[in-house]
């Protein structure tokens, strides 16, 4: 059985005081079921803060360098991150894509490293409006997700958790319908089927992400291959966080 991952990303947002008020309220709001990993992806500077502060709650960092130190300034490496135990970082997120060169190529490199340390990367991929308009989608993603993937054995491919945010639904406003995202989540699912087989497909943890809120995270959390959510905007605010897991 696949576990419910839900993750808030808090991007460039909050400082170490807030953060840590942010944890102490939510740890104590925050009802455990054996079934759900929820967290918060956040600044590296913030990671201590957040990862003391953490008791049920996971706490993945947003980005990691693929090597495991150099002069690579303004980075943060794997053994940075295993040093304050955070186990979980995320990958390939379309800012990062878009903003900070991280290409397939790089994507696929931090993907090996952080499977290697034995942490859980959480693989961002999606398309474009004007891809999603051409109705290339499904293309799209299977061209990040085959470089993303090169080299991953089966066995490390399970433990991948892959996030399929369509970027004209980031920070939008405009959510995919249940019935895109599930199409997309499913399309993602047998994807992986056909990268290594059906059981370890079956094993991936797929989350949507653009535009979960409160209001619309259980419709789209009840479709067969969504597995859990990646919630940037709704994820800031204590109550709003803990609305989502539902
Ligand atoms: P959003 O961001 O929920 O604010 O649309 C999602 C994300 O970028 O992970």
């Amino acid at each position: 059985m696949r576990k419910q991952v839900i993750i808030g990303n808090w991007k460039m947002f909050k400082t170490n005081s807030e953060a840590k008020q942010f944890m102490e309220q939510a740890e104590k709001g925050f009802k455990t079921r054996p079934d759900l990993i929820a967290g918060v992806a956040v600044s590296a500077t913030l990671l201590n803060t957040v990862k003391t502060n953490s008791k049920n709650l996971i706490v993945s960092a947003q980005n990691v360098h693929f090597e495991k130190s150099g002069a690579f300034t303004g980075e943060v490496s794997i053994p940075m991150l295993k040093d304050i135990n955070i186990n979980y970082s995320l990958v390939g997120h379309s800012e990062r894509r878009e903003y900070f060169n991280d290409t397939d190529a790089v994507i696929n490199k931090k993907v090996k490293a952080l499977l290697e340390a034995n942490m859980t990367p959480v693989l961002c991929c999606g398309e474009s409006l004007e891809t999603f308009e051409k109705g290339k989608t499904i293309e799209f993603v299977k061209s990040q997700l085959v470089a993303d993937f090169a080299g991953v054995s089966k066995e490390d491919a399970v433990k991948v958790i892959v996030a399929y945010e369509p970027i004209w639904a980031i920070g939008t406003g405009k959510v995919a319908t249940p019935e895109i995202a599930q199409n997309v989540c499913k399309g993602v699912r047998d994807i992986i089927a056909d990268l290594y087989d059906q059981a370890t497909a079956d094993q991936v943890v797929i989350q949507y992400g653009g535009s979960v809120k409160p209001d619309n995270v259980k419709q789209i959390l009840s479709q067969p291959d969504i597995d859990g959510a990646l919630v940037g905007g709704a994820s800031l605010e204590v109550a709003s966080f803990l609305a989502l897991l539902v």
